[in-house]
């Protein structure tokens, strides 16, 4: 376990979980806990081996969002200052966008702001049913901003998404399911397991298709169909270069064995060289 000032982060060979850590303050991300964020980013990517990371937060919330006082409120009078100071959060939203391990956020509690900013960046999201989503923005007199407003857009239906932008109501984590916002709502007590059990099914992959699956998604997103084949057709020579062909010479190899059925499960990467 690394222990930040305000971020946990614990390192389990393909596995990183990163443990928001400012519960007395609902894990409202603050300047320091955005230089953290920035910090476990690093750490994450120089570590190399992780295929999975899971965001969660420690005691009752996710994040109610971004420090209003010390993000916003004390640095506002001091232009320079206030960029700085909000440009640390915006580098490590980009970077979790397109981060190159697969990202889930386990949503435990209040997600408010920036919390649901940071649900909407994750690849994949689960969360207890009686979490509470909320762009509660609107109700201290501006809009999502910093891409929530974005993670809103590309992650609720466009009624869905003008109604929580514009009335700041809550949403559970059941309503966050039904829209899409997450994969799955379960019981509190059957968040950990759920999650687990997506994890397990990600560390079975090759890191190099699951890197390159998330680019090949995010890019095709603004493409027309001929543009996406011709890009998915250069990307899928890369991955067979980059992984040794792995899918030709692993697992296509064990299909032909008829070692597993593919439709239903994953092929065995023990016997790969890394
Ligand atoms: N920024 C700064 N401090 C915060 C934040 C925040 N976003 N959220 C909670 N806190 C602080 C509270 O002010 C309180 O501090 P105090 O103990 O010094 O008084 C402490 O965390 C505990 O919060 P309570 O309000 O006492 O907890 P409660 O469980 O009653 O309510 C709730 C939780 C609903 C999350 C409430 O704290 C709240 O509305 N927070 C603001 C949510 C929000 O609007 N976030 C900004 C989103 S917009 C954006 O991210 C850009």
């Amino acid at each position: 376990m690394i222990a930040l000032k305000t971020v946990n982060l614990e390192l389990n060979g393909p596995v990183a979980t990163v443990y928001l850590n400012r519960p007395e303050k609902k894990n409202a991300m603050n300047p320091q806990m955005h230089r953290d964020m920035n910090q476990v980013l690093d750490t994450i990517e120089e570590d190399g081996g992780v295929k999975a990371v899971v965001i969660t937060g420690i005691g009752d919330s996710f994040s109610a969002g971004m420090d209003l006082e010390e993000c916003f409120l004390q640095p506002f009078d001091d232009p320079q200052l206030f960029y700085r100071t909000n440009l640390i959060a915006l580098n490590w939203f980009k970077r979790l966008k397109a981060f190159p391990a697969v990202t889930i956020a386990k949503v435990n509690g209040f997600a408010f702001g920036g919390g649901l900013l940071v649900t909407g960046l994750c690849d994949l999201a689960v969360t207890s049913e009686t979490a509470l989503f909320g762009l509660s923005e609107i109700n201290f007199g501006i809009f999502p901003a910093g891409g929530a407003t974005w993670a809103a857009t590309h992650n609720l239906p466009r009624k869905q998404a003008l109604y929580y932008i514009l009335t700041g109501d809550t949403m559970t984590g059941a309503q966050a399911q039904e829209y899409g916002l997450v994969n799955k709502a379960v019981p509190a007590d059957q968040l950990d397991a759920e999650t687990d059990r997506i994890v397990r099914k990600i560390v079975k992959k090759n890191p190099v298709t699951l890197e390159l699956a998330k680019q090949v998604y995010e890019r095709t997103t603004t493409m027309d169909l001929p543009t996406a084949i011709d890009y998915d057709q250069a990307k899928l020579w890369e991955l067979s270069r980059l992984s040794g062909n792995e899918w030709i010479n692993v697992a296509l190899k064990q299909f032909e064995k008829r070692a597993y059925q593919p439709g239903l499960s994953t092929y065995n990467r023990a016997e790969v060289k890394s």
